[in-house]
């Protein structure tokens, strides 16, 4: 029920996902899943994708999306702005939902907000060509913001309408209801796009490499800040692995606004040392996590190891 970024191969591939083609609907910040789920009665032929960044929100989604038996929605714990940039398609959603976002009132706070212009012109480049964002909230200053930023971002046109009754029925909804709140809800309709491609974070393969030698003797690498062509590579510290007698590297990757905490572990294995990403917070296999794996890979060399064989990005030796 879950998408895993580490695991799939990008951008995003909707039959690998969901097993089949169909109308892909994105819901951004599904709180307690209760909209999600309708999306996936609604529509038995939809392919119905959620975002949410709250682990509890989260949890609550998953109890009642395994109650429903639902076999068309996938959910992604994190951040909507992440997939959309790094993940999901030019051209492959049909319609985004935002259903009362988080307003951010107060003004050093404004930059959070979600539907800035460029996240609306980056939403344009995945809509498929007529596709729809569908704002719905109780907040009217968020609203009119929204409504500026589309104009903004230049490539929605808009229609404010009266929410349908589904729109009223979400958890916060119904508090903002009980509130004697007014809602308000327009649909913005991409007509065109400025083209904002996913970034070129490089290839699926997971890379590693074999090496020879003793590394109790290798000592302590120091921490350090290396720049590689797009990216940014921060060896911090590493660890003794007793139970696999190996070390363990904590590094900060960071490239294309992609940050990834990662570790790289060098443990003895049957054939030799084998340094490679540990598969810990779901790394994604990208350019950067390959050059910090070449980093981590050229200091033991330099450290009196022997590399006997190297695989980086899709399994070409350098
Ligand atoms: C006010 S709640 C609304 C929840 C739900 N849509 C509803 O109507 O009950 C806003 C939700 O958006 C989530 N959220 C905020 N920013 C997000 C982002 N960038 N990506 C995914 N979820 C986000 C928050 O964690 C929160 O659960």
């Amino acid at each position: 029920m879950f998408v895993s970024p580490g695991e799939l191969r990008l951008p995003f591939d909707s039959r690998t996902i969901f097993g089949r083609e169909g109308p892909l609907i994105f819901e951004i910040g599904f709180g307690n899943g209760w909209f999600l789920e309708q999306l996936a009665r609604a529509d038995p032929s939809a392919n119905v994708l959620g975002a949410e960044t709250s682990a509890s929100s989260v949890h609550r989604a998953y109890r009642r999306l395994s109650r429903a038996r639902l076999d068309n929605v996938r959910m992604f714990k994190g951040d909507a702005v992440f997939l959309t940039r790094f993940v999901l398609r030019s051209g492959s959603i049909d319609t985004v939902y935002v259903n009362y976002p988080d307003p951010w009132p107060r003004r050093k706070h404004r930059g959070r907000r979600l539907l800035s212009a460029d996240f609306l012109q980056l939403l344009a480049d995945r809509l498929k060509p007529s596709g729809k964002v569908v704002l719905t909230t109780d907040h009217a200053e968020y609203f009119q913001f929204a409504r500026d930023q589309a104009a903004k971002s230049t490539v929605f046109s808009e229609l404010v309408a009266t929410p349908p009754s589904q729109f009223l029925e979400t958890r916060y909804a119904k508090k903002w209801r009980r509130q004697g709140k007014a809602i308000y809800h327009a649909v913005l309709t991409s007509r065109g796009h400025v083209a904002d491609p996913v970034p070129d974070i490089g290839g699926n393969n997971m890379q590693h490499a074999l090496l020879s030698g003793d590394l109790g003797t290798v000592g302590s690498m120091p921490p350090g800040v290396y720049r590689k062509q797009d990216a940014y590579v921060i060896v911090m510290n590493h660890l003794l692995d007793e139970a696999n007698e190996g070390m363990v590297f904590a590094v900060h990757v960071e490239e294309h606004g992609l940050k990834q905490d990662i570790l790289i572990e060098a443990v003895p294995r049957e054939h030799g040392i084998f340094v490679g990403v540990r598969r810990f917070g779901s790394p994604m296999a990208t350019r950067g996590v390959g050059e910090a794996l070449r980093i981590v890979v050229d200091w033991l060399e330099s450290r009196g190891l022997e590399v006997r064989d190297r695989w980086y990005r899709d399994d070409q030796p350098r």
